[in-house]
């Protein structure tokens, strides 16, 4: 894993923006991005809406497949990731709607419409660059702690843990879904690339467990070991747990692979 560290959380989104730019210009029109939601992307998206919004990036054939929808929230709910999706990603890159796409977590039979989730991505021709955050407990996507590392789009029932660090958006714990459907591990490691940014103490322990802990399902961000090219780009508060940032920092220094990104 690449392992990029940043002053800050406006530089991550800054990095992360221009590496997805980059794999937007190399693959062309059609590119196939993967968004999670949360807070930790925003700045990345925000940083890519810029891009659009001067003309140096046009997203509007491009299409977006979201990580994961709750289940158990009405259609059309401001926190189903569907709305999430449209107000943080859709709208604000000029994203043709038909061509964004969320897991069906309203769906009668939640199987099926993980399969069909998966039929979508694959008739896109796949995931060119899939953009993640991470959970304090070390979830991708809603894959929580021992999670199958080769799970597709299926069902899953949150952590306490996670209800409790989504409850900012809902008026109180018991207002979060317990369950939702997300891509699986091995959905997300299919994508041909994979970015993930991460700010704050808060996801200190998580970031040193995934990247120089064992791969396990304990830690689901760990399965990110066995992908062939994934870049992770931290704060210094996200990064202060690690051991060898001696060798993150010399090996992929922060503005040489902005500076590279923006090249090519
Ligand atoms: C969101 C998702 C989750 C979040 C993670 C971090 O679609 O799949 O894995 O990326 O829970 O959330 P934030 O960024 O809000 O700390």
């Amino acid at each position: 894993m690449k392992v990029i560290i940043c002053e800050d959380a406006a530089q991550v989104g800054a990095v992360a923006g221009a590496k997805v730019a980059q794999v937007c210009r190399r693959v062309g029109p059609g590119v196939a991005i993967g968004v999670a939601t949360g807070s930790s992307p925003l700045e990345t998206y925000a940083d890519l809406a810029a891009r659009v919004a001067d003309g140096r990036l046009d997203l509007s054939r491009a299409y977006a497949f979201a990580l994961d929808e709750y289940v158990g929230l009405p259609q059309g709910h401001p926190e189903s990731y569907a709305e999430v999706v449209r107000r943080t990603v859709t709208e604000p890159l000029k994203m043709d709607p038909a061509r964004v796409h969320a897991p069906n977590g309203f769906a009668p039979d939640l199987a099926i419409a993980g399969a069909k989730y998966e039929g979508l991505i694959k008739a896109a021709g796949g995931i060119d660059i899939q953009i993640l955050g991470v959970g304090s407990n070390g979830h991708i996507g809603f894959n929580e702690p021992m999670s199958s590392l080769a799970s597709r789009t299926h069902k899953v029932r949150l952590t306490p843990r996670t209800r409790a660090d989504n409850a900012r958006f809902f008026e109180g714990v018991d207002q979060v879904p317990e369950y939702a459907l997300t891509q699986g591990l091995g959905t997300i490691l299919d994508a041909q690339e994979a970015i993930m940014v991460v700010q704050g103490k808060g996801k200190a322990e998580a970031v040193a467990a995934f990247i120089e802990g064992p791969v396990s399902a304990r830690m689901p961000a760990s399965v990110l070991q066995l992908h062939k090219d994934v870049t992770i780009v931290l704060d210094e508060d996200a990064a202060s747990l690690l051991e060898f940032t001696d060798y993150y920092r010399h090996t992929y220094n922060c503005r040489e692979s902005m500076a590279q990104f923006e090249e090519n």
